[in-house]
């Protein structure tokens, strides 16, 4: 393509000197001009009428001996299939190799293909949403420039969300999915590091079987609208944790190996990677069922102590003990049951309305209230006894295991999503 396009210009130039180059260079330039640098935060914004339907973005540093090679064979893969309703847009940190010079060049000749070029801004995650920013299209997605995506999965992460996913996911642990040579160290660190991502989000971690890929495609309303705020490399993360994606979809792909130019992981990623899970567990914690079904365990242990006082304290009521606790208990179930029935399951209680479900939905959280309530002394006694615990800290390890029992029960029995919903809501935390 360079070769092409250069010796062109050299013709040109020959033909009629430098002046009409430059008249050639202007109208060249008016034609495909590198796009406007988006700048402040990182918000994807909304497009009235977007004008194509995909636009991907190819984040590069340093990959003058790639990029060409890459925009041709994408290219030649999605003409057949969109026409030309697509953009390919490369996001270049100001190579010192140049790379940004390799893509200006076929501009003029490549009308699909857009150049982002940054000089103040660094790093892979922002260098993506900054192409978004900049995107067009009504599907957006992310490649890296190195040749070791096959450009031939952008088909079926394509397929994906034609089915109707939000999200779609070029994944190597899928069918169809693999890694070339990798070593025995570097296999473990990844899945090293994908271990630790489930601990520390698990409702995030868990919906994909590859969160540390670099190649996928999402619906643009799907993250519109929504600030980013990334750390390091693992940009996908990002997007399934802030962003609205009820479906997502996967499509396997083997990573080849890179031939040209290098990586640029160093370890200081996975120090970033660590902290960028952390942040967005903190971030999204208000959005966690299990967060705010505790949340809501907090104000009934109020509510109970409340009412036990009221009842049996000496200076109030002095009724019994036992009939105040019962009463205290009770109550503490009904403001919990409400207070869940709005609010932590409050998407699924929508899916059913009417007087009679919530009947239901009330029953049964009392049901399984009372059996928790069983287990934790059960627990309590089994771990004061025989495990000769100390008895408060048994009393926590009790508390903390009832807890789980009453949320799964719950969320699995009681606020269970209706079958129309099923497949909206069978991944949201
Ligand atoms: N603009 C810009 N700025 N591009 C960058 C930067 C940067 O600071 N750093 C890297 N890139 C580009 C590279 O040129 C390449 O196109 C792509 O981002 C991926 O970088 P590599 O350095 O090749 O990463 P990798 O091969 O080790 O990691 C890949 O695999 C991971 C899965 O294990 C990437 O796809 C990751 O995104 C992916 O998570
Ligand atoms: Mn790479």
């Amino acid at each position: 393509m360079t070769s092409k396009d250069t010796s062109g210009a050299r013709a040109l130039d020959a033909q009629h000197g430098p002046a009409l180059r430059a008249v050639h260079a202007e109208l060249t330039h008016t034609l495909n001009a590198p796009l406007a640098l988006p700048t402040g935060p990182l918000v994807v914004p909304p497009l009235e009428k977007p004008d194509v339907r995909l636009s991907i973005v190819i984040p590069t540093f340093n990959e003058a001996g790639n990029v060409l090679t890459l925009l041709a064979s994408l290219e030649a893969l999605l003409e057949p299939v969109l026409g030309a309703s697509f953009e390919l847009i490369v996001v270049d940190d100001d190579s010192p190799d140049r790379t940004w010079e390799r893509v200006e060049e076929i501009l003029p000749t490549h009308p699909r293909v857009k150049l982002l070029r940054r000089q103040t801004e660094k790093g892979l995650s922002t260098a993506v949403i900054r192409g978004w920013q900049a995107a067009r299209g009504e599907i957006i997605g992310v490649m890296d420039a190195d040749l070791q995506h096959p450009v031939e999965a952008n088909l079926g992460l394509l397929s994906e969300i034609e089915r109707g996913a939000d999200l779609a996911v070029a994944s190597r642990h899928v069918a169809g999915g693999g890694v070339s040579d990798w070593s025995m160290l570097r296999r473990l660190l990844s899945r090293g590091a994908q271990m630790l991502g489930l601990l520390i989000l698990p409702g995030v971690i868990g919906r994909i079987s590859d969160p540390m890929s670099g190649y996928f495609m999402l619906r643009r309303s799907a993250i519109e609208g929504v600030e980013l705020s990334p750390l390091g490399y693992k940009i996908l993360i990002e997007v399934v944790a802030r962003g609205r994606m009820r479906w997502i979809g996967e499509t396997g792909y083997v990573f080849r190996e890179r031939i040209e130019g290098e990586s640029k992981v160093t370890s200081a990623l996975y120090i970033q990677y660590l902290r960028h899970l952390l942040r967005l567990r903190w971030d999204t914690l208000p959005s966690s069922r299990l967060f705010r079904f505790c949340v809501v365990g907090g104000s009934g242990v109020f509510v109970d102590m409340g009412i036990l006082y009221l009842l049996s304290d000496p200076h109030t009521l002095a009724w019994g003990l036992t009939r105040s606790k019962i009463i205290a208990a009770e109550t503490a179930i009904c403001t919990n049951f409400l207070l869940n029935d709005a609010w932590t399951f409050g998407d699924l209680a929508e899916t059913s309305p009417g007087a009679t479900s919530k009947l239901r939905r009330f029953l049964g959280f009392n049901a399984i209230c009372t059996v928790g309530v069983a287990l934790n002394v059960a627990l309590l006694n089994v771990l004061y006894n025989f495990g000769h615990l100390n008895r408060y800290l048994a009393n926590a390890i009790a508390i903390a295991a009832v807890t789980l029992w009453n949320y799964g029960l719950n969320r699995r029995l009681n606020w269970a999503p209706g079958k129309t919903t099923a497949k909206a809501t069978a991944g949201s935390r």
